[in-house]
């Protein structure tokens, strides 16, 4: 079949806020570079993701030009809450590391994100179909697929990079990979709402009856998440037995009580944890949950994904203007130090939180035990701290606007 041929530097295969980033950062630099995706723009935007950005995440979008939305439309956090007994602990990630984080639906840093690349004359192509990488082991990789209009096409390129998410299939491209994996005997039950604020700021909340996440999306729809079991079935949960149990959760002698309001919105989360090594083999390289993913407890998904960004897109900068492969083929070894540490957070965070499927009382006072010994020192409280709000990026020249 002859098929239309395009050329380019850089391949990129996923289009989700790690392909449309890398895409925007190297494009900024003059490094010219294709995406595809299989998935539909409308698709990917309208479905529901978490909420919570790094400081640093944020600042990728707004110093690098994407856009200043979400300075407009999300929502500063200085912390959060940890509730257990009954009760909320602050922990105030301003005044303990100077740092803040962003409420602000991952979704819509997709839309910003595709809208950039589209104002700036990015080559992004959704909808795309039977997508095949060759010969990436070569200096001449290519991509075969068929456009959203039925037309057979092939990229060209020097560099391949796989950012096709969690159900990636250019990370079985890479021989000897090996997929560090945890199961979880957990899921989160999703709900989104039309109701006021619950909190100021996000409460992760202990108890017997299990964890629940009671987040925010604006002034009137909120997001909550309650622990289940992986097989739950939505259908079994009606709005009120959801909302009497979400209150049996956070019910305490501070009197706390949730806001109610019509659930328009119901979803059971699957946990999903593997790390993938290493993250490339020649001229194709992995980003965001193609390589990782990390249990949601500690919000570290989107912005993780964005680490491997801040570290990819500069060593393919350099390797394009000056040949020189050194950051690129360490790539996944650097990388690989945040992603390990936002594992550990993330499990930390899980295990101190859930309540264990095995029934114990000492695997609960055990818990609570731990929340108190973090909530009552300076120092426990700075790591909690200092991991949610995110470690720094070192994005060189890509960050000046
Ligand atoms: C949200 C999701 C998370 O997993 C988390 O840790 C915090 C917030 C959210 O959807 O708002």
């Amino acid at each position: 079949m002859e098929r239309e041929i395009i050329t380019t530097k850089v391949g990129i295969v996923g289009g989700g806020p790690a392909g449309l980033m890398l895409s925007h950062l190297l494009s900024r630099e003059g490094v010219d570079n294709v995406v595809i995706d299989n998935r539909e723009h409308d698709v990917i935007a309208n479905t529901h993701r978490a909420g919570i950005l790094e400081a640093g995440s944020v600042r990728m979008l707004t110093d690098t030009g994407v856009d200043g939305r979400i300075l407009d439309e999300g929502y500063e956090h200085s912390g959060i809450y940890l509730r257990f007994n009954g009760e909320n602990h602050h922990i105030d990630f301003k005044k303990l590391v100077g740092q803040t984080v962003w409420l602000y639906a991952q979704n819509e840093v997709f839309v910003d994100l595709a809208a950039a690349r589209r104002r700036d004359g990015g080559d992004v192509r959704f909808g795309v179909t039977d997508a095949e990488v060759l010969d990436h082991d070569t200096d001449t990789p290519k991509i075969n697929f068929t456009d959203a209009d039925g037309v057979a096409k092939q990229i060209q390129c020097e560099v391949v990079v796989g950012s096709d998410g969690s159900r990636s299939r250019t990370r079985d491209l890479i021989p000897g990979r090996v997929k560090h994996t945890m199961r979880y005997p957990f899921a989160w039950f999703g709900i989104l709402c039309n109701a006021p604020f619950s909190s100021d700021e996000l409460i992760y909340c202990h108890s017997d009856k299990g964890f629940a996440l009671i987040s925010q999306r604006s002034e009137t729809v909120q997001r909550m998440y309650f622990q289940c079991s992986p097989d739950e079935n939505v259908e079994d949960w009606s709005d009120e037995r959801i909302w009497d149990h979400l209150d049996d959760i956070v019910t305490g002698p501070d009197g706390y009580q949730l806001k109610r309001g019509e659930i328009f919105d119901k979803v059971v989360l699957q946990f999903r944890s593997f790390v993938q090594e290493p993250m490339q083999h020649g001229n194709l390289f992995l980003a965001g949950d193609a390589a990782h993913t990390v249990p949601p407890t500690g919000a570290k998904g989107l912005n993780l994904a964005f680490g491997d960004v801040a570290l990819l897109a500069p060593a393919l900068v350099k390797w394009a203007k000056t040949g020189a492969r050194e950051d690129l083929d360490t790539y996944g070894e650097r990388a690989a130090k945040r992603i390990w540490k936002s594992q550990n957070f993330s499990y930390w965070m899980t295990q101190m939180l859930h309540t264990p499927a095995e029934d114990n009382p000492f695997l609960l006072k055990r818990q609570l035990g731990e929340l108190e010994a973090v909530t009552s020192s300076e120092d426990s409280m700075k790591y909690l701290a200092e991991s949610y709000t995110g470690w720094p990026y070192d994005l060189p020249e890509l960050m000046e606007a």
